[in-house]
């Protein structure tokens, strides 16, 4: 069995400069800062205005890591996005974001994960790159939940971000570098809990008056997202450590979803990491969907919580419900 692998070459990021804290929460619906932080870990979180899409964000994000690689677009095959929060529905996300970023000789196409999603799309490089059909992946989480969020709904409004990170990733020429393990899984009997219409079988209505009387945005069944929440990313957890033979206490950083603070300290728990040794910025960001793993990869890196042969667990969940995980050796 061939032992590539893939590793993250060079990680980018962009989030909107505006800030919306729990005080500018507790003007506009029926909340307090004090329920935010002790139920979520949340402070504030960071809004695109009405003037910047994902296309755009996702660029700049992709900007930074071809930057941060020294690489021309050119040298990019495959352009993968994950986006829950499309600008416009056709053609995929990708491929506006391919012709911004001038990738003339790439293949661009979106992955529909929600908040897993980045980390589907890192599978899909790696599948690609491994089997030899391309060179050079750029994957990209790009989400303005803003857009989707009903800011009248204080059991959603508070949870979520806008932001958009981004990875170079290309084979790994050195054996037990990179990208160690990855597991993939999602339930779509629970896709109830978290969803949003309109879709084809519901058509976005001409009537601008009927589309805000209908369900436009995103709904969730809190308590059971959290329920399941914690227990898939501990199965992913589990079945990363397992293919890889990795023991839990081995982790230097873990690198979960940042969805809710009690999650993340309910996963890292289970994973035996201390939470010094978790990246967390859902105090700053919210949850930014499937732009919270890479945003948070890219900020440990250049904070230096991830060095040269650091071992890195990604877990992620998401609508559908999906989630994921991944083990890579820096
Ligand atoms: O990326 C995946 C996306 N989603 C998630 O990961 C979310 C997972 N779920 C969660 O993080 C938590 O379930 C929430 C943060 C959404 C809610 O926390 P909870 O501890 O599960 O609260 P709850 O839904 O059980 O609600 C408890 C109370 C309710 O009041 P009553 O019925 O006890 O009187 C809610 O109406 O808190 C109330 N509540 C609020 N109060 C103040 C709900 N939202 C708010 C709010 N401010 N913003």
């Amino acid at each position: 069995m061939s032992v590539d692998t893939i590793r993250l070459i060079s990680t980018g990021m962009w989030v909107p400069t505006k800030v919306l804290t729990n005080a500018d929460l507790e003007r506009m619906v029926d909340t307090t800062d004090e329920w935010i932080v002790e139920r979520t870990g949340i402070r504030e979180r960071r809004i695109a205005g009405d003037d910047i899409g994902v296309v755009e964000m996702g660029y700049r994000a992709a900007q930074d890591a071809l930057e941060g690689a020294g690489m021309e677009p050119s040298d990019v095959d495959a352009l993968i996005v994950s986006t829950a929060t499309p600008d416009r529905l056709l053609p995929a996300t990708a491929c506006d974001m391919q012709a911004k970023l001038d990738l003339h000789s790439a293949v661009a196409f979106d992955v529909w994960g929600a908040c897993t999603g980045w980390l589907y799309s890192l599978n899909v490089a790696r599948g690609l790159i491994i089997s030899g059909q391309i060179e050079t992946a750029l994957c990209v989480a790009t989400e303005k939940m803003s857009a989707i969020t009903d800011w009248t709904d204080r059991s959603t409004c508070v949870l979520f971000g806008d932001a958009a990170g981004a990875a170079l990733v290309q084979r790994s020429e050195e054996k037990g570098r990179g990208i160690l393990a990855s597991y993939m899984r999602s339930d779509g009997s629970l896709a109830e809990l978290l969803h949003r219409a309109p879709s084809s079988a519901q058509p976005i209505p001409i009537d601008v008056a009927e589309l805000t009387a209908r369900d436009g945005y995103m709904r969730m069944a809190g308590r059971e997202v959290f329920k399941n929440a914690v227990r898939s990313m501990c199965e992913a957890v589990d079945a990363v450590l397992d293919q890889a033979g990795v023991a839990k206490g081995e982790i230097d950083l873990l690198v979960p979803h940042q969805a809710n603070i009690r999650i993340i300290e309910a996963t890292a728990k289970y994973a035996r990491v201390p939470m010094e040794r978790v990246w967390v910025n859902v105090d700053r960001y919210g949850n930014t969907s499937s732009a919270t793993v890479p945003v948070a990869i890219h900020e440990a890196r250049q904070q230096g919580a991830i060095k040269d042969g650091s071992l890195v667990l990604m877990v992620a969940f998401g609508a559908g419900l999906t989630w994921a995980g991944t083990l890579l050796r820096w």
